[in-house]
């Protein structure tokens, strides 16, 4: 069961979601996408939300980054009530896109000129966040002359100038290919890891998962809340030879997995199709790593 959240812890806790619900519709057609959902974001640390196709994580996010209401319950950031979207809640989506009239270095620097900030201190971290994402060479291509990949790292750097106190991440890598994807996780573990800043990540791949977080909270399907949190105690920095490689890795994935299994079953027995295509999955990934299962 989820851990039970302490509100009143204000040095750990940064953001917390409190018995929160939310339908769409109303009347008979209402449909209940959370339900009862509490968990907190602790200060400084990269949360994970693992969770079922269409379970209702984005809703969460919305809710968190204030773009939506709850129906009922409440979510407050350092004691204050979300009541909006803010700059110290900085939300990157699946989709979010890059100025295509803009190179690199300019999309980057798009955020702090708006501010006019466009200080020798901020031309540094441009050149650092260049440098952490590996694109320092590609400074002066086009998105256009970017691959995938390069493509949503520059979107991250453009996202962290503005260094908001709450980075939250929607499927941030969803749709790479899987070496893009490995390589994202490295480039995203050092962007975090040199930020000390509070972050969001939400994703259904249980290795990007174990890899970036250092708390994974679990969630049951639609209508969602936190079954489980499991703290993912993995030193950093971290690597991803470490990961594949570390029995405590391993035991925590297989933690995780029956975790989201059990959850997958509950659906299953009430006939539900995602839950019946989330036992195959799992089915299938305890057979490829039939030495941990
Ligand atoms: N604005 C809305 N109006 C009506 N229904 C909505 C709305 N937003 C989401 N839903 C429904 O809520 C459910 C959960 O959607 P949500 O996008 O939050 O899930 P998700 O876990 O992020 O899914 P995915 O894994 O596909 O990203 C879905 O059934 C969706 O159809
Ligand atoms: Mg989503």
């Amino acid at each position: 069961m989820a851990q039970e959240i302490d509100k009143n812890d204000f040095e750990q806790n940064e953001v917390v979601v409190d018995r929160v619900s939310k339908a769409y519709g109303t009347g008979q057609f209402a449909k209940p996408v959370v339900t009862d959902c509490s968990f907190s974001l602790q200060r400084g640390k990269l949360t994970v939300m693992i969770g079922p196709s269409g379970c209702g994580k984005s809703t969460l996010i919305r809710l968190l980054a204030g773009f939506e209401a709850p129906d009922s319950g409440t979510v407050t950031m350092n004691h204050k009530p979300v009541s909006g979207p803010s700059k110290e809640r900085l939300v990157l989506f699946q989709e979010t896109a890059l100025f295509p009239w803009l190179n690199t270095y300019d999309n980057i620097m798009f955020g702090p000129r708006a501010r006019g900030e466009d200080t020798a201190e901020t031309k540094a971290t441009v050149e650092k966040l260049l440098e952490t994402i590996g694109l320092t060479a590609f400074r002066k291509k086009y998105p256009s002359q970017l691959s995938g990949g390069m493509q949503r790292r520059v979107e991250l750097a453009r996202a962290m100038i503005n260094d908001p106190q709450v980075m939250i991440l929607d499927e941030p890598f969803r749709g790479l290919d899987a070496m893009t994807k490995e390589l994202m996780w490295e480039y995203y573990a050092r962007l975090f890891e040199s930020s000390q800043r509070t972050h969001f990540f939400v994703t259904t791949d249980i290795d990007e998962a174990i890899f970036l977080a250092d708390r994974l909270l679990i969630m049951t399907h639609i209508p969602t809340k936190t079954t489980a949190i499991v703290d993912v105690d993995l030193p950093r920095p971290r690597k991803l030879t470490d990961l594949f490689e570390s029995e405590r890795a391993n035991e925590i994935k297989m933690k995780a997995l029956t975790l989201l299994h059990q959850e997958a079953m509950k659906s299953f027995s009430g006939g539900s199709k995602a839950a019946a295509d989330f036992v195959d999955a799992y089915a299938k990934r305890k057979t490829e790593n039939g030495k941990q299962a």
